[in-house]
Formats: structure tokens, C-alpha cells, sequence
């Protein structure tokens, strides 16, 4: 069948990557993608957020599977587009419906539907104008640190962990009366801060079963050591040594489960990926966050640790057949490195060529783009995130090591990256 993958990031170079790999994959196509899709499949210079574009191409085409890697176009409704609509409503799409998205659209809608489905979270209540002079009553008795968080999307800038109260009362104001984070920005969360670790884990659903894929870890901080500024993330390795049987276990019944069971009950069509951001505090997972899709750079490590065939899973999701699938993992330890431009996740330049793509990567190894576009015989810089390298070990070290290696072929200038992940 021919498909289309809509995004431009690393994430969707390594899903390009793998439904190329399938026998019933035949035209492969990713709008707008970059110029390491390009050596998958065609790409399409349409834009995530361009539906009418977008479904221009999936009829000329005969596009028959649509996959959507970012939350934007989710969000905004592109699965109810194609579904409402006479001429696509037959196109199979991997992503939710735009009330489910809710789930990482809206943080206040997230946060009732986890307390209404009882899903282990962080303790809050929410504010806007209407309650405002009791927020800040609310803040004033609150134990330190203060979690703040926009409702809306904020391209992960609108979680605010105030170490004082002076800092919350400010930045709740900046929120609710200054806008800060635009109009979505108006509802605050104010939420109870959580002490643990955090770890990334991904289910395919179809609404009615689900499958659950490799969980990973990512690296936000820009520096070493997890210092300087919070980025879109610098790495993620998969497996991680501290999911144990018992917590994946603790995870399945407690958070899963009854998120599977929530949608169905509150009637949400949701065919897609499930992305829990849970914190583990004292051997207990909680919610952080929903996200509506894949996440990157942790798709870089889980598709290439999963075995099955990518097509047959989201036929079996758009048919609502889960229940027939078992998945199958690879026991190797992946990590992924990212190469940011300089000045990243501040202002950078793009543009800049990039050298050693042509260079053979180590066995099993693969060099995903995240920012790139061709420019003639030249491939370029054309983001924040450029590369991500992932690379296979025994175990998360070794998996880093062969990664670092590989980051050392490669080169454009002003680039950087941790040399601790894992
Ligand atoms: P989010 O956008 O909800 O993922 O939040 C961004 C980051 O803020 C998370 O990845 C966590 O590191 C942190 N965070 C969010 N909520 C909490 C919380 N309740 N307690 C501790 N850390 C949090
Ligand atoms: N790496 C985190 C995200 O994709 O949201």
C-alpha cells in the first residue's frame, strides 16, 4: 500500500525507516520530511499543519495509510478531517481524534479525565480568572517546589517548577493576567511537585487493546551531566535497567489499563500512540503527562528495537485487531545521540553543510536527520536538532559508546552534543 508519514523530525525519519522495511509497504510518502526521509521515500513539500494539502496528495496519490508524527496537526483535528471528509474517510490514519488529543492538548483536560478514570498523578487543582485570588491563597500554602503548568501546547515551555513562592505568585500572574503563554496559557495547573525518575512508555492502541512497545529515557538538559537549559532532548537510550518485570507490571494495571479503559468508556476514537510521561516515586508510577504520539528522540531508539512489521501493527490498529499481535523486541540496548546546532535551544544558524554522511556507520548502527534539508549536493543544517545517531549494544554503555564513535564521523560547524548519554 502507499503511505504517507506527516512530520519533518528525527521521529519521523526513523518511522520513514522502518515501513520501508515491510514487504506491504510500496510508495512511501512524508510531507514536508528532510533530507533524510528523502532516502526513504518521496517527500512532499506540504506542511503538518496544511489538511486541504495534505489530502490533495493523499488522492493523487492513492495513499491508503496515513501516519501523523507531531501533536500539532492531532490536536487541531486532522484524523476527524480525513474521516469527515466523502473522498478520505476511508484512509486509514494512525493518530487520534481531536477530542482525544485533548489528552496533551489541554493539561487541565488531562488532569480531570486521570482523576475521573482514577490514574495515579500529581495532586493539583486548576486556575484561571474566574479563581484567580484563590490561587494565589492556594499558592501562598503550598509546599515548595510549586509545579506550574500552561494548559495549552507551549512547545514544552509551559511547566514552570517554582522554588519559591515569591517566583509562583509571579510567574502565575505573568500566566493568567499577561498571557504568557498565550490564550490556551490562561488555565494554570498548579501542581504538587514529585520527587523520582522519569521514564518514557509508549502503547499502540486501537481504542480497544493495546500493545506495549520498548519504554525509553530521554535527555533534556543541553549540557553534560544534565546542566544548561531544557531542550526538545539531546538523547534516550531503551531498555532501561530500572523497569523491572514488577514495575512494567505496577505500570500495566495502574496507568495503562485503566487509560484504555477511560477512553473507551468517555468514548474517545483513539488509534494511535499513547505516550506516558510518568514519574517513578518510591517504586510508584504516576502521569506527568499524556502525549498523543510517538516522542523524539525516543522513537529513535524504540522502532529500531522493534521486530515486528511496522505495517501489519497499524493495520491492525485502523482495523481495530490489536488483540491478534504480539510484539517482538530485541534484547540489545539502543541509545541515540543527538547533534544540536550552536546556540541551541537559544537562536542558531542553519544552513550549515554537513560532512561524513557518506561514511559507512557501524553494523546495525543508523544516522536518523532531525533538522536537515538538501541544497543541491550538499545536505544542510535546517534546525535546532539536526542529527540523531542510534547505535546497538549489549548493554546502555556500550549502545553509547559505538553511538559516540559514529557522532565523531560526522561534522558541520558549531555542532554539538552530550557525551554522557546513557
Ligand atoms: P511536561 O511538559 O508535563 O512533561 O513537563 C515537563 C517536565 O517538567 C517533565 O518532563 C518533568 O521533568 C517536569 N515535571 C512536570 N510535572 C512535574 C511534577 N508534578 N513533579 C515533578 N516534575 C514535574
Ligand atoms: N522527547 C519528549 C517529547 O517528544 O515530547
Amino acid at each position: 500500500m502507499n503511505i504517507l508519514i506527516v512530520g519533518a523530525g528525527g521521529r519521523e525519519h526513523a518511522l520513514a525507516w522502518k515501513l520501508k522495511q515491510s514487504p506491504s509497504c510500496q510508495h512511501l510518502f512524508i510531507a514536508p520530511g528532510n533530507a533524510g526521509t528523502a532516502l526513504c521515500g518521496t517527500n512532499l513539500p506540504v506542511e503538518v499543519n496544511d489538511f486541504e494539502g495534505l489530502k490533495k496528495e493523499v488522492i493523487k496519490n492513492n495513499i491508503e495509510l496515513i501516519i501523523v508524527g507531531p501533536e500539532e496537526p492531532l490536536v487541531k483535528g486532522i484524523a476527524d478531517y480525513f474521516k469527515l471528509n466523502e473522498e478520505t474517510k476511508n484512509v486509514k490514519l494512525i493518530g487520534p481524534s481531536k477530542h482525544a488529543s485533548q489528552l496533551e492538548g489541554s493539561k487541565a483536560f488531562a488532569k480531570s479525565f486521570m482523576e475521573y478514570h482514577k490514574i495515579p498523578t500529581a495532586k493539583y487543582i486548576g486556575f484561571t480568572i474566574e479563581n484567580y485570588k484563590e490561587g494565589i491563597d492556594y499558592i501562598r500554602g503550598h509546599s515548595l517546589p510549586i509545579v506550574l503548568k500552561a494548559d495549552g501546547l507551549a512547545a514544552g515551555k509551559g511547566v514552570l517548577i517554582c522554588q519559591s513562592h515569591i517566583e509562583a505568585l509571579a510567574e502565575f500572574e505573568l500566566m493568567i493576567m499577561r498571557s504568557k503563554f498565550g490564550e490556551a496559557g490562561k488555565k494554570v495547573i498548579v501542581e504538587e511537585f514529585l520527587q523520582g525518575i522519569e521514564i518514557s512508555v509508549f502503547v499502540l492502541t486501537d481504542g480497544k487493546n493495546y500493545v506495549l512497545l520498548p519504554e525509553a529515557k530521554d535527555y533534556k538538559r543541553a549540557g553534560d551531566g544534565d546542566t544548561g537549559l531544557n531542550t526538545g532532548g539531546m538523547g534516550a537510550v531503551s531498555p532501561i535497567p530500572f523497569f523491572t518485570d514488577e514495575l512494567r507490571e505496577k505500570v500495566r494495571k495502574k496507568i495503562i489499563e485503566p487509560t484504555i479503559a477511560g477512553l473507551r468508556k468517555d468514548e474517545m476514537d483513539y488509534k494511535g500512540f499513547v505516550f506516558f510521561g510518568l514519574m517513578i516515586a518510591n517504586n510508584e508510577p504516576y502521569v506527568i503527562e499524556y502525549n498523543c504520539r510517538l516522542g523524539d528522540p525516543e522513537t529513535e531508539v524504540v522502532l529500531p528495537r522493534l521486530k515486528n512489521d511496522l505495517v501489519k501493527l497499524f493495520d491492525a490498529v485502523a482495523t481495530g485487531k490489536l488483540e491478534d499481535i504480539q510484539v517482538d523486541i530485541d534484547e540489545r540496548a539502543a541509545a541515540t545521540i543527538v547533534a544540536v546546532s550552536g546556540g541551541y535551544p537559544g537562536e542558531y544558524q542553519k544552513g550549515k553543510p554537513i560532512t561524513g554522511l557518506e561514511n559507512d556507520p557501524v553494523e546495525d548502527s543508523i544516522v536518523f536527520h532531525s533538522g536537515t534539508i538538501r541544497e543541491g549536493e550538499d545536505v544542510v543544517t535546517n534546525g535546532g536538532r539536526v542529527l540523531a545517531v542510534t547505535a546497538f549494544g549489549n548493554d546502555i554503555r556500550e549502545a553509547s559508546e559505538v553511538g559516540l564513535y559514529m557522532m565523531e564521523q560526522l561534522y558541520f560547524e558549531d555542532m554539538s552534543f552530550r557525551t554522557d548519554i546513557g
